[in-house]
């Protein structure tokens, strides 16, 4: 990278990284979704919404300001979660059955909108990183066929790769609406973007069957389409 786009990233960085703390965001992270919530319209007071990879909780912080007292945030994350009020959240890993298990009992209905800032460790080598990132991104779209409701919004960073135009096609088959996007509180040379999709047509819907007889993980059973 040239020095001078290395030295407007870098103000950047430090411009989102100083709001955040003059505004008391637990992160810069907050920027980029209240920028995605502009422009593309996700969030609608009221409404429920699950966040994956949540901590330190900057995307909680937005969700639970733009959908209100009356929406509900949940939020999941390998890691612990600072209290937040009017947040819930819970602790686990979302690719495994527990932890999506825990997740359904937290929320006890059908979310709005399903976010997913997820990353995995950053290992340097980019195509084992983007593997992990598109991997997590499966992750986050088989929860919005668990939780989300028809019409439902997803929002989940992904870093790009060769195993974009698969993933997109995941989502497409899914959403009404799907655009790749890049928000300005994003660093320019990161190859982080953000699927943003609309329209949710819960047409590879599946539901948690009988939970109480649940017996080493649970069992989802189509609903209305094939998994
Ligand atoms: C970039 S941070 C999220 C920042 C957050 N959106 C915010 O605004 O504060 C990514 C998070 O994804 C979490 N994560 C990665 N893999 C995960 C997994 N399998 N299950 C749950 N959380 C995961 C990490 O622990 C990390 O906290």
């Amino acid at each position: 990278m040239a020095l001078h786009d290395r030295w407007v990233q870098e103000r950047k960085h430090e411009h989102y990284y100083r709001l955040a703390k003059k505004l008391n965001y637990r992160s810069r992270a907050a920027f980029k979704l209240m920028q995605i919530d502009d422009r593309f319209g996700i969030f609608k007071e009221g409404d429920s919404v699950v966040d994956l990879g949540a901590s330190p909780g900057g995307w909680l912080q937005v969700a639970r300001g733009r959908v209100g007292d009356k929406g509900s945030v949940v939020g999941v994350d390998l890691r612990h979660i600072r209290p937040l009020e009017g947040v819930v959240t819970v602790m686990g890993d979302i690719t495994e059955d527990g932890t999506m298990r825990r997740l359904l009992e937290a929320f006890g209905g059908k979310a709005d909108v399903v976010l997913s800032d997820m990353a995995p460790n950053i290992g340097g080598h980019y195509s084992t990183d983007h593997a992990r990132s598109v991997d997590l991104c499966n992750h986050a779209v088989g929860v919005c066929d668990r939780v989300l409701r028809k019409g439902g919004k997803l929002v989940m960073k992904v870093f790009m790769g060769d195993m974009m135009p698969s993933l997109l096609k995941e989502v497409e088959s899914r959403f009404a609406y799907v655009r790749v996007h890049s928000p300005d509180a994003s660093r320019d040379a990161s190859s982080e973007v953000y699927v943003v999709a609309k329209g949710f047509l819960a047409s590879k819907n599946v539901e948690l069957k009988d939970m109480a007889e649940e017996r080493g993980g649970p069992e989802f059973t189509p609903k209305g389409g094939n998994i």
